[in-house]
C-alpha cells in the first residue's frame, strides 16, 4: 500500500535563488532555503519516491490537470520574472501511474481531472524551484498539479481528498507539497526595488497570515478551513490558495489534528507573506 510520508506548505519565491548570488540579497533567504533542504532531507529519510506538488504557478483556466510525463526535462526561464529565474535546468523522473490514478480517483468523486502525457508540457517554477533544493540529484519522481483559477474551495478540497485515496491505493511513498504563498498582494510596480524584499504590502494581510500561523500552531484547523474561503480572496491568495485547499483536503480538512511544524521564520517577499510548515501525518 502507498502512503503519504510527508505533507508541507512551502515557499518557492525567486528571491531564494537571488539570495544565492553575489549582490545585495546574498544570504537573505538562507533560513527559507534551509527549510526546503530540510524537507528534502526528511523525504529522503522517510523513503519518499515521489513528490506531488500543488503548483500555484501552473494556473489553469479550465478544470484540473496533472503533469503525468514520464520525464520532466528542460531549461527554465520565468516569463513572469526573467531577471530572477533564468536558465534553471531540471531533469526529473515523473510518475505517470500515480498521476493517472489520482485523475481516475478524482473522476469517481465528480471532480474532472486530466492527466497529461505530453512531452512539451513543462513544469512551472512552483515545482522547479523547490525541486532545485529538495531533489537536486533528480532521484525522486515528480507529479505536478495545476491550480484551477475558477474552481471552488470545495472542489479543491475534494481533489486533495481524492489524491490521498489514490496515493493510499498505489505503491508509492509520497511527499505532498502545497507550493504557494500565504497572503499574496504583490508590490506595485513603482515600489519595485530594494524595499520589495522586506515588507508585506498590506498590514491587514500580514496580521491575517500571523493569525493563520497561530491557528495552525495550536491545531485549530476547523477554524482555519472555515476562514479559508474568505482568506484566499481577501488576502489575494496565490492561485486563490488552491494549493492550501488541496493540501487540507488531502489531510482530512477539519478532521486533521496533526502537528504543524514551522520550519522557517515567516518572511515577506515582493509584498507577499511566505513560510514553510510541515503538517505531520501519522505513519
Ligand atoms: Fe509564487
Amino acid at each position: 500500500m502507498g502512503r503519504i510520508a510527508l505533507a508541507a506548505k512551502i515557499t518557492h519565491v525567486p528571491s531564494l535563488l537571488l539570495s544565492e548570488r553575489p549582490g545585495p540579497l546574498h544570504g537573505l533567504r538562507n533560513d527559507a532555503i534551509a527549510s526546503l533542504k530540510e524537507i528534502g532531507r526528511r523525504a529522503n529519510q522517510r523513503g519518499v519516491d515521489t513528490f506531488l506538488v500543488f503548483d500555484t504557478h501552473w494556473l489553469s483556466n479550465f478544470g484540473f490537470h496533472l503533469n503525468a510525463n514520464a520525464r520532466h526535462k528542460g531549461v527554465y526561464t520565468s516569463h513572469e520574472a526573467p531577471h530572477m529565474i533564468q536558465n534553471l535546468t531540471y531533469d526529473l523522473p515523473g510518475n505517470p501511474e500515480l498521476a493517472e490514478a489520482i485523475a481516475a480517483e478524482a473522476q469517481k468523486s465528480g471532480v474532472p481531472v486530466l492527466a497529461h502525457r505530453v512531452p512539451t508540457l513543462a513544469l512551472e517554477y512552483g515545482t522547479i524551484v523547490p525541486m532545485h533544493y529538495m531533489n537536486a540529484d533528480g532521484g525522486k519522481a515528480v507529479v505536478a498539479a495545476a491550480a484551477p483559477l475558477f474552481a471552488s474551495v470545495d472542489e479543491n478540497r475534494r481533489f486533495g481528498d481524492a489524491a490521498r485515496r489514490a496515493i493510499e491505493a498505489s505503491d508509492a511513498t509520497v511527499a505532498v507539497l502545497a507550493s504557494g504563498s500565504l497572503s499574496h498582494k504583490l508590490v506595485n510596480n513603482e515600489s519595485v526595488g530594494d524595499a520589495q524584499w522586506s515588507v508585506v504590502s498590506s498590514e491587514f494581510n500580514r496580521q491575517m497570515d500571523l493569525r493563520v500561523l497561530e491557528l495552525w500552531g495550536s491545531r485549530r484547523y476547523d477554524e482555519f478551513v472555515r476562514m479559508l474561503p474568505e482568506y484566499c480572496t481577501k488576502c489575494s491568495g496565490e492561485g486563490l490558495m488552491a494549493d492550501t485547499a488541496m493540501l487540507f483536503g488531502l489531510l482530512g480538512w477539519n478532521q486533521y489534528a496533526g502537528e504543524a511544524e514551522q520550519l522557517c521564520e515567516y518572511f515577506p517577499s515582493s509584498g507577499s507573506g511566505q513560510v514553510t510548515v510541515e503538517f505531520h501525518v501519522a505513519n
